[in-house]
């Protein structure tokens, strides 16, 4: 469903240097400065002495070749996922320009180029307030898949995708040395044995671990949101977002490696840790004021701590008639899931939380467990 959403954001809330002084009505940045900003009303109205934003913004980049790096030729083919309503998509050549993205958005590009380029999923993107240039999204060459499917042996089953993460340091430096025995699809064994690539990201059949590259290949990958974990056994945790698989395309995801096991967030205070959360990320940009979070989803989430615990843990929500915190199924409160990412994508006009690697969510989520205290 595509509703139109009366963009009517009070973005003073949350950033700085927005005074009412400010003559373009913008005061983000170059978020307007071109003229580019889409507001469904036009935008402009003044809320409590601040700026009322009628914005969108966009995000530009370009379409590359996932080993050389270079653009893309012919028409690249750009389309986005997790965001309802979809944004408007442009693209020349292999230069794309994505318009109409609400603020504090996480969201896939999904890049190709046919018939040379496979469709290819890359990490999240974030908007926050402000537009985004110069991003460079990567697609996987037709002949690259054919050269790898020949060096590893593989036949990729039909209905699946192959997902390609690249293990990297603390530093984000490609880390080598992990082992295909540390591997794990959403806490199972992959499908296809992992595979490796060299530096020059070429397939390197006989590789057993990561290479210089950091990039591990695997095959046969079930549709979903897929996360690559590590066995307790390897004595490794790997943090990244959950990737969006689909059959007949390629996913690309980035995984931070560290050494241990993962330690969730214990003993979270709503006021000091919890609360600030809907400030940093945003939230309340929608859920105050005039705003339409407030407006179609009934739910406060900035004034006093008091009132907005009871919005969360007391009050019913208007469109679902329980608490927006679940705590028999902390995983399925709506706090969690209205700005997280999911397939298909729900009724929330963002997405903040890529995956439930995201600190913030885990965060929110130790809260729940923990009783959602009021603390
Ligand atoms: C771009 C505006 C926007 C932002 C930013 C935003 N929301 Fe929302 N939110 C909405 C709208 C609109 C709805 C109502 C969706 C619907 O049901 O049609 C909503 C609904 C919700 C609901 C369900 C309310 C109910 O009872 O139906 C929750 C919970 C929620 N948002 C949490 C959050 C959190 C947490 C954040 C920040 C991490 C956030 N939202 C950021 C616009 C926003």
């Amino acid at each position: 469903m595509r509703r139109s959403l009366p963009w009517t954001l009070v973005l003073c809330a949350v950033l700085a240097g927005c005074g009412d002084d400010d003559p373009t009505g913008m005061g983000v940045g170059d978020g307007g400065a071109d003229g580019s900003s889409s507001g469904d009303d036009g935008g402009g109205s003044t809320v409590d002495g601040g700026v009322a934003l009628g914005t969108t913004f966009k995000l530009s980049g370009m379409v590359t070749d996932f080993v050389s790096g270079q653009a893309v030729p012919g028409q690249a083919t750009v389309n986005t996922s997790g965001l309802a309503p979809a944004p408007t998509v442009s693209v020349t050549g292999a230069s794309y320009q994505i318009t109409g993205i609400a603020p504090f958005s996480v969201f896939h590009v999904l890049a190709g180029a046919a018939p040379t380029h496979r469709s290819t999923y890359n990490m999240a993107s974030t908007v926050d307030a402000a537009d985004v240039t110069g991003v460079v999204s990567r697609a996987l060459g037709e002949t690259t898949l054919t050269a790898y499917q020949t060096a590893f042996a593989v036949t990729p089953m039909a209905g699946r995708g192959i997902l390609i993460a690249r293990t990297l340091d603390m530093t984000g430096s490609a880390r080598a040395g992990i082992a295909a025995t540390a591997f794990q699809l959403g806490g199972q064994a992959p499908p296809h044995t992992p595979l490796f690539l060299d530096a020059a990201r070429a397939a390197a059949p006989t590789a057993t671990s990561t290479t210089a590259s950091g990039y591990v290949v695997f095959y046969d990958v079930m549709p979903g949101l897929v996360t690559v974990n590590a066995t307790t056994a390897s004595g490794f945790t790997f943090s990244g977002p959950q990737a969006p698989v689909a059959a007949g395309t390629v996913s690309l995801v980035d995984l931070v490696v560290t050494a241990g096991a993962a330690q969730p967030p214990t003993n979270v205070s709503f006021s000091t840790q919890v609360f600030p959360i809907f400030t940093r990320r945003g939230c309340e940009t929608c859920h105050s004021g005039n705003g339409i979070g407030r407006d179609l989803g009934g739910l406060t989430l900035n004034g006093s701590t008091t009132l907005v615990l009871r919005e969360l843990t007391q009050e019913l929500s208007p469109n679902y008639n329980i608490t927006r915190v679940n705590k028999a199924m902390p995983e399925m409160s709506k706090l969690l899931t209205m700005p997280s990412f999911e397939q298909p994508a729900d009724r929330h006009p963002n997405v903040t939380f890529a995956s439930a690697s995201d600190r913030d969510y885990q965060l929110i989520l130790a809260w729940i467990k923990e009783g959602a205290k009021d603390n």
